[in-house]
């Protein structure tokens, strides 16, 4: 969750890691703080609250050096404070630290009885004391981190710098993700690319159970026990400039924005429409063992995990294999019944969700084959599946997803094309029509973008509404779930997606004349069943904000509002669905103040459990 960022090389560094921490804030923000290296002493900066904090205090009290480590918070262990705020510095050595040190009570006990002071409430502090220990004891920092790393038990990715050895930057990686920045006699260690795109896009990904020693002479990776290890360089072509606003007001918005070139992306070279074919470069399964699948079960948490739920229908109903949907944090602890015949979809922008991990791994251990979806190159769950479907939607840094989860829906329809394909469940011809439905895709949410004004004055009407109900039914349900996320995390506003079909078993029972009720009503298999939904809602006296297909008159006559979507297909219909969702939610929380891109409590990559 946290990020972390470490440099070392011969330019002055306290530009680069405060860079890297606006980069990486997205990951948390409850604190921010920078150890450099400088006049064989270490110098700490550290502050509670957001990085322009950090920067009046760097303005007040300056620090220089070409060694150090950054790091922005999201607290686990011991609430945002100025004290909890890493770096932790203990004697010699300073810390940063991404995860949670599980064992870490047991190893503070031990510490106090020797005498030691703690400063923070945090389990990171642990790991200081430990370095700082076997520093004392003569031991070089490398080898101190290996026995640190002996010790402790959790998950961790954690660098530390030490006036012994200045120059010298040690990272150690275990369910928590680092990667490794090659510039020219520099080298940066950060738990994402994005904290140094801007200085090199040469690469080298950390695995688990693995240390990397960097100095300005090079770098050393080795697994906890000192053998070394062997990594091939890899070039990213996101572009440094992919991850700034652009102009735009924040980068939700800009997010939304990129949707059309998102999607055109995530289709390109994977369709041929001529010959009514889908193919993935990087799945490397054939069509026997596609066809011999029995059944899919998708795993993935938060906005990925309402892509899984559309990805069921479209799996189903184009391939016919039936589906299951978890949610990671649930699906390694009910037992799952898992075969060789099942396939594990875990998917995940990140991918380094550890819940969506977590359920993936236990998906592979039950003999399932994996294969993942996810729109982070090389990272933790791409690494580990079998195969691999990039989104193309480039970096995405406003906490709430929007072009992720839009091109995660293209991935999951092509997916399913290319398990039809497999089984000839589908005619090349027939594969052929969804090609062009897909085609068509990157206008139509084109179209729905250029309608941003009327949603806004919806946000306007219904800003200061205290709940928010959204309806969906069928493919279009978790669309209403979506919609229902996307309010709550960036507006504050209370809000629930529900069956369209199940409100009148309960939540009918909320609706009056103060409750707004978005119902998800475009022309389609359920329109006739969803626009009676509408009717009881506005019957009962409700607000209701239809989202319907343009031309389609009616839907003004029964709600207050209508958001008009092209005409389009079954599978198409979330993705131009849940695009004017995206803009009200987006809307409402700039009308109400909210810090849009930086959720309060929130964090981009729930790396913990
Ligand atoms: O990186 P992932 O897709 O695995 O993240 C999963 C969720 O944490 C994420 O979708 C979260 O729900 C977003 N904040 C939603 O906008």
């Amino acid at each position: 969750m946290c990020g972390i960022v470490g440099y070392t090389g011969p330019n002055p560094c306290v530009e680069v890691l405060v860079d890297g921490l606006r980069r990486l804030e997205y990951r948390g923000y409850d604190s921010a703080g920078i150890a450099v290296l400088s006049d064989g002493d270490i110098s700490v900066r550290k502050s509670k609250g957001k990085i322009s904090r950090l920067t009046d205090l760097i303005a007040r009290e300056p620090v220089s050096g070409t060694c150090g480590v950054g790091h922005t918070r999201w607290a686990t262990h011991g609430r945002p404070s100025d004290e909890n705020a890493h770096p932790h510095r203990v004697g010699r050595v300073a810390v940063i630290h991404n995860g949670i040190v599980e064992n870490h009570r047991t190893l503070k006990e031990r510490l106090l009885s020797k005498g030691r002071v703690f400063c923070s409430e945090t389990d990171t502090e642990v790991i200081s004391h430990l370095l700082d220990e076997h520093l004392d004891a003569g031991m070089s920092l490398e080898d101190a981190a290996r026995r640190t790393v002996s010790e402790i038990r959790g998950s961790y990715a954690f660098l530390a710098v030490t006036d012994k050895e200045p120059g010298t930057l040690v990272g150690v990686r275990l369910n928590c993700p680092m990667v490794v920045g090659l510039g020219e006699g520099e080298y940066f260690l950060a738990s994402d690319l994005t904290a140094f795109l801007s200085h090199t896009r040469d690469v080298l990904f950390l695995e688990d159970g693995e240390m990397v020693v960097a100095t300005p002479d090079g770098i050393r990776i080795t697994d906890f026990v000192g053998k070394p290890r062997k990594r091939k360089p890899q070039r990213i072509d996101w572009s440094p400039v992919m991850a700034e606003k652009g102009g735009y007001r924040h980068f939700m918005l800009k997010e939304i924005h990129e949707q059309p070139r998102a999607i055109l992306d995530t289709l390109a070279g994977r369709m041929l429409p001529e010959e009514g074919e889908v193919f993935f470069e990087t799945l490397p399964l054939s069509d026997a063992q596609l066809a011999a699948v029995r059944k899919v079960i998708v795993v993935a948490c938060g906005t990925s995990w309402h892509a899984a739920l559309v990805g069921k229908f479209m799996i189903e109903g184009l391939s016919r294999i039936p589906v299951e949907v978890d949610l990671g944090s649930e699906y390694r602890y009910r037992d799952p019944v898992v075969d060789e015949g099942t396939l594990c979809v875990s998917i995940s922008q990140s991918g380094e969700t550890a819940d969506t991990l977590a359920g993936m791994r236990e998906a592979k251990a039950k003999a399932a084959t994996t294969i993942s979806i996810c729109n982070v190159v090389a990272s933790t769950v791409a690494r580990e599946s079998d195969g691999v479907i990039y989104t193309h939607a480039g970096p995405e840094i406003g906490v709430a997803s929007t072009k992720a989860f839009t091109t995660q829906l293209a991935a999951l329809y092509l997916m399913a094309l290319r398990l039809a394909q497999a089984r000839k469940i589908l005619t090349p011809k027939e594969i052929a029509l969804h090609l062009t439905e897909l085609s068509d895709l990157p206008r139509k949410v084109e179209d729905c973008l250029k309608r941003e004004g009327e949603v806004a004055a919806v946000a306007k009407k219904y800003k200061d509404a205290q709940d928010f109900l959204f309806l969906g039914r069928g493919i279009s349900y978790p669309i209403a779930l979506e919609g229902a996320l996307k309010l709550k995390e960036i507006s504050y506003i209370h809000a629930e997606g529900y069956p369209a079909g199940e409100m009148k078993h309960g939540p009918i029972a909320l609706i009056d004349e103060r409750m707004p009720v978005l119902v998800l009503c475009a022309k389609g298999e359920s329109y006739e069943k969803t626009f009676s939904n509408l009717e009881e809602a506005h019957a009962r006296g409700g607000m209701v904000i239809a989202v319907g297909t343009e031309g389609d008159d009616i839907l003004a006559g029964k709600a207050s509002d209508v958001l008009y979507l092209p005409a389009c297909g079954r599978f198409a219909r979330p993705i131009l669905e849940v695009v004017p969702l995206q803009l009200l939610a987006y809307h409402m929380a700039v009308l109400k103040g909210t810090d849009v891109d930086q959720p309060r409590n929130l964090a981009k990559s729930v790396t913990v459990e």
